[in-house]
């Protein structure tokens, strides 16, 4: 693209020509501030004006975030006008906005709180009536807090865009306007998926997920026998909330300060990831073998899961019927390895770690209760535990590195810890159906073609004979595409994986947030690299594991042995898998 010369503060630059102020401003080295201008337009641009500059050319004060430069173009940010004018636009939104800063969990990362920062806005210059504020916190997974939001329309365009038709929209109008689900609706009475894209963009407290600090407290206080287990996604990005540059993993200052809260195990959710893979590849080889529904489709993404039962009701029995591998791991907590510590199921406490604000409602469904007890009793997002540990007095960087307990369960294989990833569920997969069907590991271990972030990606593979048409989606817009050809009946798939959150866990809506403007470290195209990063640290983990295959997890083998008998057994049946049912969107 063609060039144009600026100044900006009086100093001259070469910038490409179609830049936004703001974006040529940011390229070369100057911050403007701004709120609702976000990541490739997810926003509602230009409405909360506190990037406004002077700019010769233009008629008084423009929002740089959305006015495109010119050749000649003379920019000053620091004029009088323009401070006082963003000052203003901030003090404007703090004056509708709830104060109650050090009760809010966003406050470190609040871009409310930064832009008043770089302002100077105090929140006491105007006073008046207030926009009248919906608070929902009825959702097990999202609290919405309308006092705090700014309006910038973050949330809608994530939302409308991960996921195609979106729940969130712009309710009411003027000064009463607010942000919510149709009809102001809880999210509990609308089809939001849980998935919590809407709170990763939300630059301030109007959108976070639920807490469940308190409850993990509680079972402390109580005295209960409390373990833990972590997602695979989480040690890719924990690293973050303690300064560390995106991509860095962390497991095991993870496992060291899990130990050092008072956890009486730290188990790796990698060891249920491969408990799934032996169950999820035997039904698929079942289905293919005895001509079961297909495609079959992955079943370990809540967010998915809730998706299914909303809009595609009528494809359900196309869902693999096994539970998500921290599900499976519970129900084998309890039912398994209490008895072999001698501890009573009903005094043992599974916590998850998840990268997931879905897996806070998953784990509250009916059908996830195995002999009267939940498999998991609470869920706590990345960011929660990065609280939990900064409360705690702990200094995370300083940590030694710890491993896993793996006494008689917890051992895990570098397939487990792919799940994180968009494509890892279907290359584990791949790793145990190929052996299973070749009788010989396949070689060079990975499978390519299933990695990537491409919206939709397909393969077929040759595996002893037979060919296993396969596909994978991330994000429900992507997933809608192969969806309405199963229901036309045109798929052409064997096996499908689909993950609710575009990228998978590793950008699931429960890990660290994102924004240019904490991260001063980082490279200026973070936006766009970030899960990239945040993949590659688990590639590299899988990398450095001896055991790559989940069939071939030794305690994997012996539990099936001692316990389980094999993989769908009727036994495994009972613990491992689930089932789903239709709802309807706005059902009431
Ligand atoms: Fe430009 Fe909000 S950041 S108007």
């Amino acid at each position: 693209m063609a060039n144009v010369n600026i100044k900006i503060e009086g100093i001259p630059y070469e910038v490409e020509a179609g830049m936004t102020i703001l974006e040529a401003a940011r390229a070369c080295g100057y911050e403007i501030p701004s709120l609702c201008a976000f990541n490739h337009g997810e926003c509602n641009r230009g409405s909360c004006r506190v990037c406004l500059v002077e700019a010769t050319g233009a008629r008084g004060l423009v929002a740089s975030c959305v006015y495109p430069v010119n050749e000649g173009m003379e920019i000053t940010i620091s004029s009088p006008k323009a401070t006082a004018a963003r000052r203003a636009s901030v003090e404007l939104l703090l004056s509708n906005h709830s104060m109650k800063c050090q009760q809010c969990d966003k406050n470190e990362k609040c871009e409310l709180l930064h832009v008043a920062r770089l302002t100077g806005a105090r929140e006491d210059m105007f006073e008046g009536s207030q926009t009248p504020v919906t608070y929902d916190d009825l959702s097990p997974s999202i609290v919405r807090d309308t006092s705090k939001c700014v309006l910038c329309g973050r949330c809608v365009a994530r939302c409308a865009n991960a996921h195609g038709n979106g729940i969130l929209g712009f309710e009411n109008r003027g000064f009463r306007t607010i942000v919510g689900p149709a009809e102001n609706r809880s999210f509990v009475d609308s089809p939001c998926i849980m998935c919590g894209q809407c709170v990763s963009v939300c630059p301030t407290g109007a959108l976070m997920e639920k807490s469940e600090i308190s409850k993990v407290d509680d079972a402390f206080r109580a005295g209960k026998y409390v373990v833990v287990q972590t997602a695979p996604a989480v040690r890719a990005a924990l690293g973050e909330e303690f300064g560390m540059k995106i991509g860095t993993p962390v497991t095991g200052k993870m496992v060291a300060a899990l130990r050092r809260l008072g956890f009486k195990k730290v188990f790796d959710t990698d060891y249920g990831a491969d408990l799934t893979i032996m169950e999820e590849a035997t039904e698929l080889l079942g289905r293919i073998k005895n001509g079961g529904e297909l495609p079959m489709i992955t079943s370990c993404s809540p967010g998915w899961i809730n998706y299914a039962e909303y809009y595609y009701g009528d494809c359900l029995g196309h869902l693999s019927s096994c539970k998500s591998p921290h599900e499976m791991q519970g129900a084998i907590l309890k039912h398994f390895y209490a008895e072999k510590i001698g501890v009573d199921p009903e005094d043992m406490f599974v916590v998850s770690i998840m990268p997931c604000t879905a897996k806070k409602f998953e784990k509250e469904r009916e059908q996830l209760v195995t002999r009267g007890l939940k498999d998991v009793d609470a869920v706590l997002t990345t960011r929660e535990l990065g609280r939990l540990i900064k409360r705690s007095g702990i200094q995370f960087t300083r940590l030694p590195d710890e491993d896993f307990d793996r006494d008689i369960m917890g051992d895990y294989t570098g397939a487990g810890v792919i799940f994180g990833v968009t494509g890892g569920v279907m290359e584990a997969a791949l790793r145990t159906a190929a052996f299973v069907l070749t009788g010989k590991e396949h070689e060079g271990v990975k499978f390519e073609e299933v990695r990537g972030f491409e919206g939709v990606k397909e393969a077929s593979f040759d595996l002893n004979g037979m060919t296993l048409n396969v596909a994978v989606a991330h994000g429900m817009k992507n997933a809608r595409v192969l969806l309405d050809d199963i229901r036309a009946g045109k798929s052409k798939y064997h096996f499908i994986e689909i993950m609710g959150c575009p990228g998978g866990c590793i950008n699931g809506g429960g890990q660290p947030y994102v924004r240019e403007c904490f991260l001063p470290d980082e490279e200026p195209d973070i936006m766009d690299t970030y899960k990239a990063k945040r993949a590659q640290a688990l590639y590299s983990e899988d990398e450095r594991q001896t055991l790559r295959q989940s069939h071939n997890n030794p305690q994997i083998k012996a539990l099936y042995k001692e316990f389980l008998g094999e993989p769908n057994s009727h036994l495994a049946h009972e613990l491992l898998h689930t089932s789903y049912a239709a709802r309807v969107p706005f059902g009431k």
